[in-house]
């Protein structure tokens, strides 16, 4: 019907230039990842063409029965993945996985306590400018000037005093190891609810090397792009009680129809991270983190909290008198893809910063291991050592160029 107008030049050249850019940086951004092609064909099939309100066996359309396979399919591998007895897969995003957690366990006014976002928390953990500060009264624990680690101390504190109804942990900038046990305890003690957001570290979760906050909270919610390396989406889990809350909550809550194609992506996603290959991925990526921020601390830098647990981390440049976003554009024009991040107890302001967050799981997919990572490292110093000097950008670009022709992406493409 739409032959003559179907091919989109425009859009198709810019993905192709998108394309480019991602095989020939060296992309650092702890949040992203290069799906499995598996996971992009689901997303760009027919699925996207159904509408099913509601959930399998239980829609308010017909024509559901392949899509209701499809769905459980990836509900029973969830539960499967993470030992949870309830999973919701249809969250459009981390962001609406959270709104709908919320929105089946507070009423608007009730007050919640989350990780501060300058201090490594996320926006829908009762940011004042999000819908989680604005519908809730929000309060926001922080991590300890002295070692950059959560201050537990302040978190019962401010539990005991605010009362709050649910309790948040789970991070975006943070690189150490979260005391669920702890949190729980502490939620107990207040009778608050406690929801987990892995949705960073959900891979290195399924994958056994980060502790499953599963048995120790109500809810535990996560995207599924991150070190999961799945569709752009969101998941919900949580225990028996709360199932048909938070399923009544995603819809007809907050959201309408679910996206077919995603959560067949998610399904593909999950399956892969049954596997054996999926956990030794999981281990190189904390492995490369690890060699990556042990190298750059070598170069000088210092890493906020001394080090990392987990697939990112977090580089202080005040001593080297640069910014994140001068560090975030330098490193850009060389090839190699970071964001400037806010540290602990920063005193610049969040567009500016006085730090960078490095992560690896995207390096890591393309199969780069501690070699390389020390490459990295020796680049990165370079560079950011001195930002105006155009002759060391010029090679550095080259290394980069070089780096990563020797890992092709997406070579079927
Ligand atoms: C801890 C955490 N929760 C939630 C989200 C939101 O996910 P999304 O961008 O899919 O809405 C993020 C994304 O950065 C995150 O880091």
């Amino acid at each position: 019907m739409f032959e003559e107008i179907e091919q989109d030049q425009e859009i198709s050249e810019v993905i192709s230039r998108e394309l480019a850019r991602q095989r020939k940086t060296v992309n650092l951004i702890a949040s992203e990842n290069f799906t499995p092609l598996s996971v992009l064909e689901a997303q760009g099939s027919i699925l996207t063409n159904k509408y099913a309100e509601g959930y399998p066996g239980n829609r308010y359309y017909g024509g559901c029965a392949c899509v209701d396979e499809v769905e459980t399919l990836a509900m029973e591998r969830a539960r499967k993945l993470f030992q949870a007895d309830h999973a919701n897969v249809q969250p459009h995003s981390g962001s609406q996985a959270n709104m709908a957690v919320y929105m089946a366990s507070l009423k608007p006014g009730d007050v919640i306590l989350g990780q501060r976002l300058d201090h490594g928390g996320h926006l829908t953990h009762g940011a004042a400018v999000n819908f989680s500060g604005r519908f809730f009264k929000a309060y926001g624990y922080g991590v300890s000037r002295r070692t950059e680690t959560i201050d537990y101390d302040e978190v019962r504190e401010l539990a005991r005093k605010y009362r709050p109804r649910l309790i948040i942990c789970g991070t975006s900038a943070y690189s150490r190891i979260i005391n669920f046990a702890l949190f729980r305890e502490i939620a107990d003690e207040v009778g608050a609810l406690l929801m987990a957001d892995m949705a960073h570290f959900a891979g290195l979760v399924a994958a056994g090397v980060y502790p499953s906050p599963i048995s120790h909270v109500h809810f535990t919610t996560s995207t599924t792009h991150k070190t999961l390396c799945g569709p752009r989406g969101g998941l919900i889990l949580c225990t028996g009680e709360f199932a048909q809350a938070v399923d009544k909550s995603v819809f007809p809550g907050i959201q309408g129809g679910p996206l077919m194609h995603v959560i067949a992506a998610k399904a593909i996603c999950f399956r892969i991270a049954l596997s054996d290959e999926f956990k030794e991925y999981q281990k190189r990526i904390v492995d490369n983190a690890r060699a990556l921020a042990q190298a750059l601390g070598d170069r000088g830098f210092r890493i906020v909290s001394g080090g990392t647990d987990i697939h990112l981390f977090l580089v202080d440049l005040t001593d080297h008198g640069i910014t994140g976003r001068e560090a975030e554009d330098t490193l850009g024009r060389v090839g190699i893809v970071v964001n400037k991040n806010a540290i602990p107890y920063d005193t610049r302001s969040r567009s500016i910063t006085s730090g960078i967050r490095v992560g690896t799981p995207a390096m890591t997919q393309r199969g780069m291991g501690k070699t390389e990572m020390e490459r990295i490292a020796e680049i990165m110093a370079t560079v950011l050592s001195d930002i105006k000097n155009e002759e060391v950008a010029t090679k550095a670009a080259r290394q980069v160029e070089e780096l990563t022709s020797d890992f092709p992406l997406y070579p079927e493409l």
